[in-house]
């Protein structure tokens, strides 16, 4: 990353948007260590504090900031928001994430001996976690609808698309999803239940996936011939991909977890996990509902892996430009 982002770095025009960029890179990386911090006979209470470090620090803290900065730099590029937006809400991220983040780590600790106004400072402070991204997203979404039929279009369309997605899976994983399960009184019946494997699924891979394939798609505009690119198969992934994981989270993942919550809050937390009711017809059914959803994301990964190996492969036509002179002509 350094090694890309070091010419940009001494441009000083450029300058906060790419150190913030830096800074949340090395960070990721080093919030790992959080996850040698137990052995094996640390006290459970102790150990969950430190897994949190890793899960909540890492999807809610550190790598927030990382997708608002990378996709806010991308955007001003693409001519699509104007620097002191972005330049704004990546630091109103970074303060969220980075002070608020960290305390929001508590509203995972619940079993774990935390006093009920800690979890409560937790709850509050998570629950700002998904503003900044979103103000983003709308001021792009308004920005796009104006240039929509420049050259643009042709040129960042899909990953935009991807980009766009994230936004969206954003609001509905981390946001509405994750809110589901927020309010103490949620966590207090269904921590651990099929809701969070709802919210995990659409959130890390809605947010993080999507931003993944985007930043690649960016990326490769410098590297192969973008007139080349099979237009058709990326859509089909685009799309596969979109709708697969939307079936695998509302015809499976939701259905369960709120048949779980029914279980958990009408009898007892423990009957809501045990083999006798997670073997029930009805929770069954809904494990093979499942399968629909994953047969349509699989198109989508298969699509998008063919596109890259026909992208990479096929001859080229006009002499490929390089990132930087396609950004500074959008
Ligand atoms: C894109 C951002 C996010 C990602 C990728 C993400 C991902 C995850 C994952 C994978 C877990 C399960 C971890 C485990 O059980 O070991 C989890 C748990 C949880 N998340 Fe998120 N999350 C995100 C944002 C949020 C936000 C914004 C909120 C609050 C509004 C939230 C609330 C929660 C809660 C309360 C749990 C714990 C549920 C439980 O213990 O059963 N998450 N998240
Ligand atoms: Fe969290």
């Amino acid at each position: 990353m350094l090694r890309g982002l070091w010419p940009a770095l001494k441009d000083k025009t450029s300058g906060s948007l790419v150190f913030l960029v830096v800074i949340s890179t090395i960070s990721i990386g080093l919030l790992y260590g959080a996850g040698l911090m137990w052995g094996q006979h640390t006290h459970i209470s102790v150990m969950e504090y430190w897994r949190w470090w890793v899960v909540h620090l890492w999807v809610e803290g550190i790598f927030e900031v990382f997708a608002t900065a990378i996709i806010s730099t991308l955007f001003v590029r693409m001519g699509l928001l104007r620097v002191s937006v972005a330049t704004t809400m990546i630091l109103f991220a970074t303060i969220i994430f980075l002070g608020g983040g960290v305390l929001g780590t508590f509203h995972h600790l619940y079993w774990s001996g935390t006093p009920i106004s800690i979890l409560a400072i937790g709850a509050t402070f998570s629950a700002l976690e998904v503003v900044p991204l979103l103000v983003v997203g709308f001021e792009a979404y308004s920005r796009s609808k104006i240039e929509h039929e420049m050259d643009w279009e042709i040129n960042y369309h899909w990953p935009f698309m991807f980009f766009a997605s994230v936004l969206v899976w954003n609001m509905i994983g981390a946001g509405l999803f994750g809110f589901l399960i927020n309010p103490p009184i949620s966590l207090y019946y269904l921590q651990g239940l099929n809701t969070t494997a709802n919210h995990g699924h659409a959130a890390l891979f809605g947010v993080y996936g999507m931003l993944g394939l985007g930043l690649m798609l960016f990326c490769m505009r410098g590297l192969t011939d973008v007139h080349q690119w099979n237009q058709k198969l990326l859509k089909i992934s685009f799309w596969s991909l979109n709708i697969g994981l939307a079936m695998m989270t509302f015809l499976s993942l939701l259905p369960q977890g709120l048949w779980q919550s029914y279980a958990s809050i009408k009898h007892y937390y423990a009957y809501a996990r045990s083999a006798e009711f997670m073997h029930s017809a009805v929770m069954e059914g809904l494990v093979w509902a499942r399968v629909p959803g994953d047969i349509v994301f699989a198109v989508g990964v298969f699509a998008f892996a063919i596109f890259v190996y026909q992208a990479f492969t096929s001859k080229q036509t006009s002499s490929v430009t390089t990132t930087t002179e396609q950004l500074e002509t959008p």
